[in-house]
């Protein structure tokens, strides 16, 4: 199985190891015999796609860059990594953190860029220290800073701490935090190429992308594009949690089935139990039912073709036994809390569906209550100023329409089952507060209620 980032080379991560196995050979080349324009029609032919989440042609991404040296243009390496589900970035750092320096290098000399900025979120400190050890390093042997093999192209790299927060993954939200402001996401256009940090041209590239470039430059891009589905190439760090008993890392090919992920590599589900659910991509992707799963196969256009995508590629596993809803309350509380609030849709509708979610978790949902999550899940998608609004309103709108049942369950459950409408009541009457001892009052609460759902709804709020 062909490895482009997670070798099986021991001690792949100290340098000199790296450089007796030809680190640092792609950059040589590029700055002795290639164009800036040359490497970015490169990484185009490679098709290479961005690995942050939503699947940008790379090398396209870069041609948008202006030419020219009339302002300081900047790389910005987007490390922040805080969707739910997704933790393979911090695979690179840890284990190939040279290659994806290298890429970076390459990628700031295709665009002319100043200087290179790696976010990496604030929770992540041992890789943040590997990652300044792994700078200075590079600077140590001549691959960063002035005149870089003597080639006349000088650029220097830094790296910076977020804070933990997720929106500062959003690209402008993550320039306005590397500026020092709040991480509040800017309204596009401009787009970053035209007026990105302190208002320069700027690109933003995740981890793993870059990660992939030297491998591109040292095999050629035909090698590159070979590998996997066509129209998504290359290989993916498929970050598998959840129900499976080896939860993990593993870099495998785009295109690959779902199920062999999962029982091959991941080695099958706890205790062999059927699957229920998966989130094929983070916490934010719709997910897939057990049905869609069988056929599956992991690149962006048949992920698309089920209305989910490939995300992050970390793949979330549920077996038979999971409560769905329970699952969707937990991703929405996260989307509710991350939500910077400075659109209505977002600030407003998560808090919505999440008491909405928790109505029905209470025992206390409506018929009507799947239909208006939908609607106000429809009501944030596309109308916000970033993506965080659709990846808090995905998981709501598709979990429902693929798994109405496990909803509509719980609330014609809720509908004959009301127990105990005022608990604080019910405990001070009961023989633990020793209040009063006869019980009689507690337990004809917790049987059965007896009240108009409008009722109950004027209790409960
Ligand atoms: C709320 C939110 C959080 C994001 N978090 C990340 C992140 O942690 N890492 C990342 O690479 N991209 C993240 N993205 C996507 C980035 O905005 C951007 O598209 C990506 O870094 C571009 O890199 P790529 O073209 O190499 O994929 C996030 C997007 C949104 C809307
Ligand atoms: S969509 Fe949400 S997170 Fe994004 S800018 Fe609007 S309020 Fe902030």
């Amino acid at each position: 199985m062909v490895k482009i980032i997670l070798k099986d080379i021991p001690d792949f991560d100290k340098i000199d190891v790296y450089e007796k196995h030809g680190g640092f050979s792609a950059l040589k080349k590029v700055l002795k015999d290639m164009k800036p324009d040359d490497v970015i029609e490169t990484v185009k032919k490679s098709n290479l796609r961005g690995r942050g989440g939503a699947c940008f042609p790379t090398g396209l991404k870069w041609s948008f860059m202006p030419k020219g040296n009339e302002k300081p243009k900047y790389l910005l390496c987007n490390g922040d990594e805080s969707e739910p589900g997704s933790f393979k970035d911090r695979e690179i750092f840890e284990k190939n953190p040279f290659q994806f320096i290298e890429g970076s290098i390459i990628a700031a000399y295709a665009m002319g860029c100043k200087a290179i900025y790696c976010y990496i979120r604030g929770e992540y400190w041992k890789w943040i220290n590997i990652m300044e050890e792994s700078v200075a390093k590079a600077y140590e042997k001549g691959h960063l800073g002035n005149n870089i093999y003597g080639s006349g192209f000088s650029v220097d790299m830094y790296i910076y701490k977020g804070a933990g927060a997720y929106i500062c993954g959003e690209e402008s939200a993550l320039m306005n935090s590397l500026e020092g402001k709040r991480g509040y996401p800017r309204v596009k256009p401009p787009f970053p190429a035209a007026v990105g940090a302190w208002g320069m041209p700027t690109t933003i590239n995740n981890i793993e992308t870059l990660a992939n470039v030297p491998e591109i430059i040292n095999n050629g891009p035909e090698w590159f594009a070979s590998i996997g589905e066509p129209k998504h190439p290359g290989t993916l760090l498929f970050g598998i949690s959840g129900h499976v008993n080896k939860p993990g890392v593993y870099e495998l090919p785009t295109g690959i089935p779902l199920m062999e992920v999962i029982d091959k590599y991941a080695g099958g589900v706890l205790g062999g139990k059927p699957i229920k659910m998966v989130i094929p991509g983070g916490s934010s992707m719709p997910p897939l039912t057990r049905e869609e799963c069988l056929t599956m196969k992991m690149d962006n256009e048949s992920l698309k073709a089920v209305g989910s995508a490939i995300g992050t590629a970390g793949v979330m596993v549920m077996d038979e036994d999971t409560d769905i809803l329970d699952v969707l309350i937990r991703i929405t509380k996260f989307y509710y809390h991350e939500s910077c609030g400075q659109c209505t849709p977002c600030r407003e509708g998560c808090g919505w569906m999440l008491r909405v979610l928790k109505r029905i978790k209470e025992g206390l949902g409506r018929h009507e209550d799947l239909d208006l999550l939908i609607s106000v899940a429809e009501n944030i998608e596309g109308n916000t100023i970033c993506a965080l609004g659709d990846a808090a309103a995905w998981p709501v709108k598709w979990t429902i329409r693929k798994f109405r049942p496990d909803f509509e369950k719980y609330i014609k459950e809720g509908e004959v089952v009301l127990t105990n409408p005022n608990k604080v009541h019910a405990l001070r009457n009961s023989p633990e507060y020793n209040l009063n001892t006869d019980t009689s009052e507690y337990k004809e609460v917790e049987v059965r209620i007896g009240k108009t759902r409008e009722e109950v709804d004027e209790l409960r709020y």
